[in-house]
């Protein structure tokens, strides 16, 4: 460790839930109990969708209780099966999902800039078993979602998204959740727009949320008739009404996170071996959702791995995001997809990602002492002790 700088005081954490103020919840409360609406499509569920789907520029959107179930129910909402091409480099979830729906995921490798689905490689990945691409906007940053679609329409393939990261992206002012046929939008707590646990999906077409809204809710028409075999994805009348407060908070959270990114960009530009993924911002609304960094361990004289031990001395908890691979879970290592030979790119990123603070409570102090001890601690191997 390098003793000119001292460790922070308190951890500080990769992220920290944005929460409202509580006298500004419980007045939102109060109208849950004067309704005795607990759940069920009520006020604040109905006000809730009609403000996302303003806000994400989406014109049919319907919430969720996670957005894993989300994602689970837009695969039977599309009635997919067989194989279904996706990334490796993302959370659990994305290939948990089709694994629900019995379909086998096939790893297809990324984009060495973007670090989602390689579109150039998809074509080569299909096969008479593929019914759909499900990319993931990893960290926020849109995948190709122009020349994916071009491949799914000459294949007859259903186009998935999941958004997760990508809260409040467009691209020439074009909401993300209106590319493809759906998209999953997640309202996990360390998610900047949240309903503690939440989520959503988004469409263009009308006919489909009527089914996605069957399926969440059991299948249940009315109480005469069950139409499917449905699940229960329902987001309550207490997540709905958070998130109505949250979005108050929003584009203050926003524009404090995209003074953070600025000052990271600034920082860490200096220091050899560090690079990190610059979106063109001049046809793209960001998520700010992650700062990311990748670390060239020859250049930067240390590996990601040695970083985030060394980080963690300073009580600077990063993340290793996204590593291991999907395709090294014990579950999916014996897909053929997932040997890493198919997989060059991919696990070359994953083994120098790391995620590093960010959160719109972090300060930019704290930001300037975080680059700085990523700038001192490569010297530190052997030296400090
Ligand atoms: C890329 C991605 N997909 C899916 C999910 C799952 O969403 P949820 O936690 O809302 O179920 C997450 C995590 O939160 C995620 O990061």
């Amino acid at each position: 460790m390098n003793k000119s700088l001292t460790p922070f005081k308190e951890p500080v954490y990769v992220t920290r839930p944005l929460l409202p103020n509580l006298s500004h919840f419980t007045d939102k409360l109060a109208e849950i109990w004067d309704a005795r609406w607990l759940t069920n499509d009520g006020p604040q569920h109905k006000m809730l969708e009609n403000k996302l789907s303003e806000y994400l520029r989406v014109p049919h959107l319907s919430l969720f209780n996670n957005g894993t179930i989300a994602l689970i129910v837009a695969c039977q909402s599309l009635r997919l099966s067989g194989e279904v091409i996706t990334t490796p480099f993302t959370f659990p979830a994305t290939p948990h999902v089709l694994s629900w729906n019995g379909i086998r995921p096939v790893f297809c490798d990324i984009d060495p800039e973007t670090m989602n689905i390689d579109s150039s490689r998809i074509e080569s990945m299909i096969t008479p078993q593929t019914t759909a691409i499900l990319g993931v906007h990893v960290f926020g940053t849109p995948c190709d979602v122009f020349g994916i679609q071009e491949i799914a329409d000459r294949y007859g393939l259903r186009v998935v998204y999941d958004a997760a990261h990508a809260f409040g992206v467009e691209i020439e002012e074009r909401g993300i959740g209106t590319f493809g046929d759906v998209s999953m939008f997640s309202f996990h707590a360390t998610k900047l727009f949240h309903t503690a646990e939440g989520g959503a999906l988004t469409y263009n077409n009308l006919n489909q949320k009527q089914r996605v809204d069957l399926l969440k809710n059991f299948g249940i028409k009315n109480q005469e008739e069950v139409m499917m075999p449905g699940i229960n994805g329902k987001m309550n009348e207490l997540q709905a009404a958070l998130g109505l407060v949250m979005l108050d908070y929003l584009e203050a959270e926003r524009s404090k996170r995209k003074e953070i990114q600025e000052l990271y960009h600034k920082l860490l530009s200096k220091i050899e071996g560090i690079s990190f993924y610059e979106s063109d911002r001049s046809a793209l609304k960001l998520s700010y959702q992650y700062f990311v960094i990748r670390v060239d361990a020859a250049k930067f004289g240390m590996s990601r791995n040695e970083l985030f031990d060394e980080l963690k001395k300073y009580n600077i908890y990063s993340r290793k995001y996204f590593h291991p691979l999907c395709s090294e879970y014990a579950c999916y290592r014996h897909i053929p997809s997932a040997n890493n030979a198919n997989l060059p790119v991919a696990n070359k990123i994953a083994s120098e990602v790391l995620a590093l603070p960010y959160y719109g409570g972090l300060s930019l102090d704290d930001v300037e002492k975080i680059c700085e001890i990523i700038s001192d601690v490569r010297f530190a191997v052997g030296q400090y002790v």
